[in-house]
């Protein structure tokens, strides 16, 4: 068992129910009723309707005085108040990828303030960010965010901020499934 590389796994059962599936961009992902966030181990086979791997990597664009500042105000997963979750993968065009390193970051903070607006959200929200991309997976990236269910008007008002920002029209897939703790 490896717990930097995780299974999320959408079937029938789960510890997480689905409350709404929305695409907003690129195709959907085929619906089901419960999503369940696994440790992934190779030993196992899963049963679900479909399966999405990713594995928690090292930072890419942060910068120091950025990252002391996450570090300092930001929550863990699994908080007993945060019953809703968002699972939500996304796939970057070929244009994004062919950009420098330093592009891409110009891009996400310069342009799109992606973490300066993100952080004004923290610690209500807690979130994890899953690299898919050099596992051949669909999805270049999972986002996973846990929160309370009176907080889920604050992240639906960031998802606003960065789904019109610079970064996004690089964005070629995304799905938005919202969860309730079971
Ligand atoms: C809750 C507040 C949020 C904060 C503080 C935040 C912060 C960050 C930071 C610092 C990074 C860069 C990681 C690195 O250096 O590699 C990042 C990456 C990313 N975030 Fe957020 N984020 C937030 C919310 C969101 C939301 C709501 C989404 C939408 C689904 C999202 C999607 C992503 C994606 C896809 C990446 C990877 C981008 C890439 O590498 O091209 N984030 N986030």
């Amino acid at each position: 068992m490896d717990n930097t590389i995780f299974d999320f796994v959408g079937g029938t059962t789960g510890d997480w129910k689905v409350i709404k599936m929305t695409t907003l961009k690129g195709d959907s992902l085929k619906k089901v009723t419960h999503i369940d966030k696994l440790a992934s181990s190779l030993l196992q086979t899963f049963q679900g309707t479909w399966s999405l791997k990713g594995v928690i990597s090292n930072l890419r664009y942060t910068e120091k005085s950025e990252k002391e500042k996450l570090l300092a105000i930001q929550e863990d997963l699994g908080r007993e108040k945060a019953t809703y979750a968002a699972l939500i993968p996304i796939r970057k065009n070929d244009a994004w990828w062919n950009l420098a390193q330093d592009e891409r970051r110009k891009i996400m903070e310069n342009q799109s303030q992606h973490t300066h607006v993100g952080m004004q959200y923290l610690p209500a929200i807690a979130r994890k960010l899953f690299h898919s991309r050099d596992i051949n997976e669909p999805f270049d990236f999972l986002t996973w965010f846990e929160f309370a269910p009176e907080d889920e008007p604050a992240f639906n008002e960031l998802l606003k901020h960065l789904r019109n920002s610079e970064e996004w029209k690089y964005v070629d897939r995304e799905i938005d499934i919202r969860l309730k703790r079971v």
